[in-house]
């Protein structure tokens, strides 16, 4: 018999382009580690995608390439439950109980809603109503930690919101879960300097080409200080390095950093070496999930499978407590 797991840890990340350096510090490596003493949930979450990507064939390629990646890098469909957000339909009941309890005031002051629109990004309402569905995601399946990247610490408290409200009303029904934000780091910088991000066209991807991931990390920006000037570590080259080195590493880095003689070349050539080491193992076993679709997609349909009986549990109990079951 297995011993039990100590907590339900639940993270989904959504398939919007090519998982990156950010998703895998910010979340995945975290989820990973949690599988070993944690009752893992994790999920790729394609209904939040088509929020900000209209493009199916490229929703659906994404979807497949996020799940490759994930169980590349370990997370292991035996010890956890793996799946797509769609395969379990009843987390959209939820959101819409849920939204009917949500104000539109905590909605209006999302900043990662806004910050999309600044960015140019069409409204629509599934934009607008993503904290709901993203509660709904982690309400659905009693969940008590959830490890996500700074910039979703937002969204966490909207969920938190959310499940004080409808206990409140309906007396305690949803488990109020607690976020888990990485204490020590900050959101991994982008080659622009801006958030790592899918959607800014700026990330190192995971698992691209050598020759693509090489020249990513040729393009990081840097400035023209002289060669024999210390040189300012808060800058996404020393951030991103920083990332693949212990303390002691880290602390060399920074003498470097300090010192005379530094270029910034070098620096780049390391760190495209220290990344092609650290993720070079996973790499056939990315290349042999990827020819094998089936295999891929036998795994997701029975994480789909044990995600449902929790769902169907969960929102039975919401179901009478809110007066649906009638
Ligand atoms: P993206 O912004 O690239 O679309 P997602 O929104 O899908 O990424 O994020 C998936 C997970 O990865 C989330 O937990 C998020 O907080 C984390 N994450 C994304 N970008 C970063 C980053 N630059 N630094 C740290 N964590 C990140
Ligand atoms: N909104 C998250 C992101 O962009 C992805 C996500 C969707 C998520 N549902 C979730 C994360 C539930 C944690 C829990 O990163």
């Amino acid at each position: 018999m297995s011993a039990k797991k100590n907590l339900r840890v639940l993270s989904g990340i959504q398939p919007s382009g090519a998982l990156h350096l950010g998703n895998y510090f910010g979340m995945m490596a975290r989820m990973i580690k949690y599988q070993e003493e944690n009752e893992l949930f994790c999920f790729i979450a394609n209904y939040h995608a088509m929020t900000t990507l209209p493009n199916s064939q490229t929703l659906s390629s994404n979807t497949f390439n996020a799940a490759c990646d994930f169980l590349a890098l370990g997370l292991d469909p035996e010890k956890s439950t793996f799946w797509v957000q769609s395969d379990v339909p009843q987390v959209t009941e939820l959101t819409w109980i849920l939204s009917s309890h949500a104000s539109v005031g905590l909605m209006d002051r999302a900043t990662s809603y806004k910050d999309k629109i600044a960015r140019g990004i069409k409204p629509n309402m599934g934009l607008y109503s993503y904290p709901v569905l993203m509660a709904a995601d982690i309400l659905l399946f009693d969940s008590q930690i959830v490890p996500v990247g700074k910039d979703q610490k937002q969204h966490l408290e909207m969920t938190r919101d959310m499940a004080i409200r409808f206990n409140n009303t309906f007396g305690e029904t949803l488990i109020v879960p607690e976020p888990d934000i990485e204490k020590v780091s900050q959101l991994v910088p982008g080659i622009d300097g801006q958030k790592m991000s899918k959607s800014y066209n700026n990330t190192i991807p995971i698992f691209d080409i050598e020759k693509k991931i090489r020249k990513k990390i040729m393009k990081i920006v840097t400035d023209t200080t002289d060669v024999d000037e210390p040189k300012d570590k808060n800058t996404p080259l020393f951030q991103i390095y920083s990332l693949f080195l212990d303390h002691a590493g880290q602390n060399e880095l920074a003498s470097r950093y300090d010192g005379k003689g530094l270029q910034y070349g070098y620096i780049k050539q390391e760190l495209f070496e220290k990344v092609m080491d650290h993720f070079g193992p996973f790499r056939d076993k990315r290349d042999q999930l990827q020819s094998n679709p089936t295999q891929v997609y036998e795994i997701l349909n029975s994480g789909a499978k044990k995600a449902q009986s929790v769902a169907n549990e969960v929102l039975d109990r919401v179901r009478s407590a809110s007066g649906i079951n009638y």
